[in-house]
């Protein structure tokens, strides 16, 4: 097996290519065989669903090598579930968990050359996505669907990594509506976000944190992670029905728990932002990010967090956990990680 020509502990977060993906397609009412490409293309119909009417979903999830050398991939039921969400929301066929996980195995096990070695800091990003095939002029769904996963070596998303970052609010900026499709995974919702994501990047900030698009009351999630706030022993996390229901922070409010803090999801308010002691965002790409600032570009006001420039106690205790279970470092105690076996 040649190991790639890659520096591992510089990977941004970006596309590499790598050996294989993998596909199935659901056509006549039943899901066929799990397809092995070396192609990075799809040939599809010009009038296809997912060019037309955006029936588009995605996924995010990791494997790590460990410690111990084995490979071990994260909660992948749980995307699975959310996969399954996803495709409901826009009407696409739902791919079954067990034939979901059986692609996740399969695509990491082809493409083992490109697992990042342990260490530095780096992982294989999973990234399964489902598209509508079917020609289509009428809003219709497709009755035709296509599963892809790809894979690609990855570093950290904030190019801060595990180091504060600066975030930008404002209320000028919705990526979702209020009951509209904030809590699936799918194209349409980060298509809605590029705006104002550019214009935080040209601000010099490293992601919008959106409101809730109702009320413009309480924080909702940033572009492309859960946001969190941490005060005293409590960690402090928005439930609301224009968020994703991120699978990393479900495990951070699990961890937080077991460090006996107290867990609360909940509506948070904006005013709450002056009262956190530490701030972040979380998810599969953002792991933990610390939050050095919040400049909100609607009245000019500035929270600030970390003013050391490191990032707070219980964050970092968090991160470690996290990233200890993933790295075969620390217990699995949840059962969260599955070992992929590369003899079979
Ligand atoms: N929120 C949004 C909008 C996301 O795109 C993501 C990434 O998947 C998350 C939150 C974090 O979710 P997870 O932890 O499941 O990756
Ligand atoms: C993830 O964290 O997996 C994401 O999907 C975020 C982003 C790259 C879209």
């Amino acid at each position: 097996m040649k190991t790639p020509d890659i520096k591992w502990e510089e990977l941004p977060f970006g596309y590499v290519p790598t050996d294989y993906n993998v596909r199935c397609t659901f056509k006549d009412g039943k899901w066929g065989e799990i397809e092995v490409s070396d192609s990075e293309y799809i040939p599809i119909h010009i009038a296809a669903t997912c060019l037309h009417y955006g029936q588009e979903s995605f996924e995010g999830l990791k494997a790590f090598r460990g410690k111990d050398g084995k490979v071990r991939v994260f909660r992948m039921e749980e995307n699975a579930r959310r996969f399954i969400r996803s495709a409901e929301g826009i009407k696409m066929e739902p791919m079954p968990e067990e034939l979901f996980c059986e692609m996740v195995r399969k695509v990491v096990k082809l493409n083992e050359r490109f697992i990042p070695p342990y260490g530095s800091g780096a992982s294989l990003y999973i990234r399964p996505f489902e598209i509508g095939l079917s020609p289509r002029v009428g809003v219709k769904p497709a009755d035709e669907y296509m599963v892809v996963m790809l894979v690609t070596p990855v570093g950290p998303y904030f190019k801060t990594g595990f180091k504060p970052c600066k975030v930008c609010l404002s209320r000028e900026y919705d990526r979702v509506a209020p009951k509209g499709t904030g809590s699936i995974k799918i194209g349409g919702n980060y298509a809605a976000s590029l705006v104002a994501g550019e214009k935080a990047h040209d601000l010099g900030y490293a992601v919008m944190l959106y409101m809730d698009p109702k009320e413009k009351k309480y924080l909702d999630e940033c572009g492309a992670a859960n946001f969190f706030g941490i005060r005293g022993n409590s960690y402090i996390t928005p439930d609301s029905e224009s968020i994703l229901p991120s699978i990393t922070n479900k495990s951070i409010r699990q961890l937080a728990e077991d460090m006996g803090m107290t867990v609360e999801r909940r509506h948070v308010p904006y005013e709450e932002l002056e009262t956190f002691e530490e701030a972040g965002n979380c998810g599969t790409a953002a792991v933990i990010s610390p939050i050095g600032e919040i400049f909100d570009l609607d009245n000019g006001r500035k929270f600030t967090y970390c003013p050391d420039g490191t990032p707070g106690p219980k964050s970092t205790m968090l991160y470690n956990k996290l990233r200890g279970i993933q790295l075969g470092e620390e217990p699995d105690t949840h059962g969260w990680c599955e070992i992929i076996e590369f003899n079979d």
